[in-house]
């Protein structure tokens, strides 16, 4: 039951090492889910889709979109600086911040160039595990992070929604913006090009599945701290969590 376990971390629970992975397709609410998630968990918080999608920018500002060698020379150059607090988005290549330009339509549409060329993908995954072996406490977000980027995370949850909840969600994002067919391409389209090179509609062995079809955001976030706990049990027996553990 989502509801039957609260998360009350004490200071000592807030110092230890965790590291939990969240994957799941376009709309289904992973990235807000897992910053609330990294908040109330006292860790930083990575958003491996904004890596690709600055990367996309980078490409596409220096008009090499559409020669995969130079994708990847210009992925290997690239100055990237990321925020990993919850608190603040931000997004920097070089001296200019994109923070804003890699949400626009335009890098949705051309984002699935660089996230399907598995050259750029490994250099991708390598920055990654660096950042998350340079955190203590991390919440990961993405396609492929329960299963590639960090298959020993200490919890790994696969956030899903039905295809109709996606979209409405996206629509609602974009303000009523975009139109009903460019947007189901959006979700639709962009999630069975991006599938074509990781699957992230099927949980992997060991990955928890939270589907948020039903539940509002309060519902989701409590849905995913149990399942974050419930892991923890399962993975550490000296989890204050764990059943048979000292619950003192
Ligand atoms: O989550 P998002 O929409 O910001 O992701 C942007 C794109 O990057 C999307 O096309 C999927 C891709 N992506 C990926 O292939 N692997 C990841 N770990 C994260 C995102």
């Amino acid at each position: 039951m989502a509801g039957s376990t609260t998360h009350q971390a004490t200071a000592k629970d807030r110092e230890a090492r965790l590291v939990v992975a969240v994957d799941g397709p376009s709309g289904s609410g992973k990235s807000s889910v897992s910053r609330e998630i990294a908040r109330r968990l006292g860790a930083v918080y990575l958003d491996t889709g904004a890596m690709y999608r600055a990367v996309a920018w980078h490409c596409r500002s220096q008009g090499v979109l559409d020669d995969p060698e130079a994708v990847v020379a210009a992925v290997q150059n690239i100055d990237l600086a990321l925020s990993v607090d919850p608190d603040v988005e931000r997004v920097v290549v070089g001296t200019e911040d994109i923070t804003e330009a890699i949400r626009e339509p335009g890098i949705s549409a051309v984002v699935s160039v660089v996230a399907t060329n598995r050259a750029v993908r490994e250099l991708l995954v390598a920055r990654q595990r660096a950042e998350i072996d340079g955190h203590r406490r991390i919440v990961a977000e993405g396609r492929d992070i329960t299963t590639v980027v960090a298959p020993d995370a200490d919890a790994r949850i696969l956030l899903t929604a039905s295809a109709e909840a996606r979209t409405a969600r996206r629509s609602a994002q974009l303000g009523g913006t975009v139109d009903a067919t460019a947007l189901a391409e959006q979700v639709s389209g962009r999630d069975a090009r991006d599938s074509s090179v990781v699957d992230f509609m099927t949980p992997g062995e060991g990955v928890g599945l939270v589907d948020s079809t039903e539940l509002d955001f309060p519902a989701t976030i409590q849905a995913m701290l149990a399942e974050v706990d419930r892991q923890q049990a399962v993975n550490h027996p000296n989890h204050p969590n764990h059943p048979e553990g000292d619950r003192a």
